[in-house]
Order: C-alpha cells, then structure tokens, then sequence
C-alpha cells in the first residue's frame, strides 16, 4: 500500500470544490489517510517548493500558495503516486485530459487546483513535511 501527498491549492478552495475533488480519489481507490485545512506561511511554501527555487515561476508559485488557504491530505492505495497524478492530470489545465480534476477544475499553470507527489521518494519527504506519524491512520 503506498502513501502519496495531495494539496487541494487555493483557487480550488475558494471555489468551494475541496468536496467534489476529495471525491475524485475516494472514488477512485484513494483513502484519505489523513487531512488538515491551513495556511502556508511564505517560509512554509518556499520549503516545500524549495526544487523549484530557481524557476522563473519560483515566486509567482509562492505568492499563489500562500494567498489563501490549502487543504493538506496523506492518500494511501495500491499505486498511489501514480494513481493520484493520473486523477489530475497534466500541470497545465490546457494539456489535460478530460475528466481529470485539474481539466474540470483549474484555470491556468499556476492556479491548477491540486499538487500531487511526483515520486515514491518525494511522497514520503512530502508527508513527513506536513504531518505526523500519529495524524496518519
Ligand atoms: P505543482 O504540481 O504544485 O508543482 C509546482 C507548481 O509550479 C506546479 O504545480 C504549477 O502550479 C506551478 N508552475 C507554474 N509554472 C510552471 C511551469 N512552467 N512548469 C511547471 N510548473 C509550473
């Protein structure tokens, strides 16, 4: 059973779809393993994107993580990782296949609703970053 982090972003909240999106991965196989709502401080999303540091979208990613709240969760199921980056689709809304969350929910490359790990090794990283052994069940 793997473990995958998922990140329902911003615009995907202030939308008021954080019920249809969970949805897509209860559906689809994936257990909600764990779940918080916060709000990423500046210091918080320049960790977690800490990879991309020198990307030109480096600060635009930042300033669009923190500009509102995100809901957090730990999916766990047989493929996770990929499973979960398969409901999503491709990064750019433009590019992704219908049916996925992000071609029915996101508007462009920078608000795209949802983050999901793009590797076991990243995953576990990617939860340990948010939660505690004890939040996951
Ligand atoms: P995410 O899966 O959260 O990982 C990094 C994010 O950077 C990505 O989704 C996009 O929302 C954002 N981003 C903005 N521009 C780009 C780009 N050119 N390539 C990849 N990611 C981008």
């Amino acid at each position: 059973m793997e473990q995958t982090l998922s990140i329902i972003k911003p615009d995907a909240v202030a939308k008021g779809v954080i019920g249809k999106i969970v949805d897509r991965f209860e559906s689809n196989g994936l257990k909600i393993a764990a779940m918080r709502k916060i709000k990423l401080s500046r210091e918080d999303a320049g960790k977690f994107y800490e990879v991309h540091k020198e990307r030109p979208f480096f600060g635009e990613l930042v300033d669009f993580m923190t500009s509102g709240p995100v809901v957090v969760m730990v999916l766990e199921g047989d493929n996770a990782v990929v499973k979960n980056r398969e409901l999503m689709g491709a990064t750019n809304p433009k590019e992704a296949a219908p049916g996925t969350i992000r071609a029915d929910f996101a508007q462009s490359i920078d608000a795209n609703a949802v983050h999901g790990s793009d590797s076991l090794e990243n995953a576990k990283g990617e939860i340990e970053f948010f939660f505690a052994k004890r939040d996951i069940s």
